[in-house]
């Protein structure tokens, strides 16, 4: 398996530089993505709430991961809430069928809940941009939480922390469903839970900023309640979407989901890293694939994460799914989003290495990568050039054939990012769009060289725009048309 996996990686690698559009179906979807509090800006704009996006950026400054941010922050950001109709224009000359985005929780309900009152501006927002989107055949595929809790909840109980979100999360959604599911055919509920859960309350490198050195929360507890409540709260928003909106919007509610290929650190006979694979792939993926699939959590996890510590010498106890709540959360998925980086070793733990016990050191297990670098100072010519993320894309296109080739039933494919912009912990010291944005002059945007590649490649044997409600296509599977109706797809 392992070595047949490689020779497709290679086969993938060869390949790459002939990929073209025709290699995929015509309503196959090629998009980009960017997400609310990394590129709107317009923070307090017409009555927005605050988010503990903002709270967390503000409050940290010069919080950062691997390069100093400079005190950085979305307030402003690249501007898109007030550039919105120029930004569209940019999606269309880069000619993607779709676009991916985020609604800002606070924008829609600035107190976070409906008794708070909803904003008529922060909804016209988004009525704007998606009729823009959609008069331009662009088609709008919509995330209702990228990790920016509206503040006045984290305040009130604690966010994410709290059961209480469930319903605030649903009152949200059923908003957006009643104000844009006539136009809006796919919903993602989350983006990354993982990521929220880890980098907020394990590392506290993402708001709300817990469980990091010097932090307040608690890694050994937290994030796996996080998770619980993440998990419920996407539950219950798809339920209330099938049984409300479905029959009549006919529109398809997702979850997005991060994982990355792991490998053992000391080669593929070091039986420890072998199982540190295992643990790795259960507590990053399977942490919230197998409540969805299964109802519960990995096996692993329930074995590890219970384990007594020194806090809790009595050990530790995983929330647990009533049965209802397993019947909700059971196939609430009508297609996948993988959100993939990069690859990464997986090296056996003990865990009585000398870091903070909990989650990270839970599955027993360490884990390495190396994102996609822009180096800051570039000069303009140079960061516009970037060869790099091209051979990276063509490389992933080749790599989606071919599993498209071996019957995964892939429906489209998100680049990230759309455009340069607020990228978390490192601020604006990484760049990963595929627009540049010049932050020394206005913000002027400027297509990097895989924007135009991309552009050539989307023009060639174009024949018919993405259907307004997606259906796979599959031209290499053998399968029924029930069967593939069945399965749920994978962006
Ligand atoms: C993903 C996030 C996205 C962006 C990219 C680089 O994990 O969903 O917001 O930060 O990484």
């Amino acid at each position: 398996m392992a070595s047949g996996m490689m020779s497709e990686f290679s086969y993938a690698q060869d390949h790459a530089s002939n990929i073209k559009r025709s290699d995929f179906p015509d309503d196959f979807i090629f998009g980009v993505g960017s997400s609310a509090y990394q590129i709107e800006g317009g923070w307090r704009a017409h009555g927005k709430g605050l988010s503990i996006c903002d709270s967390f950026s503000l409050r940290y400054p010069g919080l950062s991961l691997f390069y100093k941010t400079g005190g950085a922050n979305g307030c402003r950001s690249v501007e898109n809430y007030s550039r919105m109709k120029e930004d569209v224009q940019l999606l269309k000359k880069m000619g993607v069928n779709s676009y991916r985005f985020s609604i800002s929780w606070s924008r829609i309900l600035p107190g976070g809940k409906v008794s708070m009152g909803k904003s008529l501006e922060g909804i016209d927002h988004y009525n704007k941009l998606i009729d823009e989107l959609l008069a331009n055949g662009i088609e709008p595929f919509v995330t209702l939480f990228h990790w920016d809790t509206p503040n006045a909840l984290e305040e009130e109980y604690m966010g994410f922390l709290s059961s209480k979100i469930v319903d605030d999360f649903v009152n949200y959604a059923d908003i957006c469903f009643w104000e844009f599911g006539d136009r809006v055919k796919n919903w993602v509920t989350l983006n990354e839970p993982y990521t929220f859960a880890y980098g907020g309350y394990v590392q506290g490198i993402y708001a709300p900023g817990r469980g990091g050195k010097n932090q307040d929360g608690d890694p050994q507890v937290e994030p796996y309640i996080v998770a619980y409540n993440l998990l419920n709260s996407h539950a219950a928003a798809y339920r209330l979407y099938q049984e409300n909106y479905k029959s009549f919007q006919k529109g398809k509610v997702g979850i997005t989901l991060n994982c990355n290929y792991f490998q053992p650190y000391r080669g593929s006979s070091h039986q420890q890293d072998i199982q540190a694979v295992d643990h790795a792939y259960d507590f990053k993926f399977g942490w919230f694939m197998e409540p969805l699939t299964k109802g519960n959590w990995p096996e692993n996890m329930q074995r590890l994460a219970i384990i007594p510590t020194s806090d809790y010498p009595n050990g530790r106890v995983l929330p647990k799914f009533s049965i209802d709540q397993q019947k909700t959360l059971i196939a609430s998925y009508d297609f996948l989003g993988i959100n993939y980086y990069y690859a990464s070793f997986a090296q056996y733990q003990d865990p009585s290495d000398e870091i903070p016990l909990g989650y990270s050191t839970d599955g027993h297990f360490k884990k390495s990568g190396s994102p996609d670098k822009n180096d800051p100072g570039k000069t303009y010519e140079e960061a516009r050039d970037d060869t790099y993320r091209l051979n990276y894309i063509k490389h992933h296109l080749e790599a989606i054939k071919l599993a498209r080739r071996n019957k995964v039933n892939v429906m489209g494919y998100f680049i990230w990012s759309f455009m340069d912009s607020f990228e978390w912990s490192f601020g604006y010291n990484i760049r990963f769009g595929m627009i540049y944005v010049d932050y020394m002059n206005d913000l002027q945007r400027y297509p990097k060289r895989s924007a135009v590649w991309f552009r050539k490649f989307l023009s060639e044997n174009k024949k018919v725009s993405v259907k307004s409600n997606v259906t796979q296509v599959n031209d290499a599977s053998n399968k029924t048309e029930q069967e593939i109706e069945n399965e749920p797809e994978v962006l």
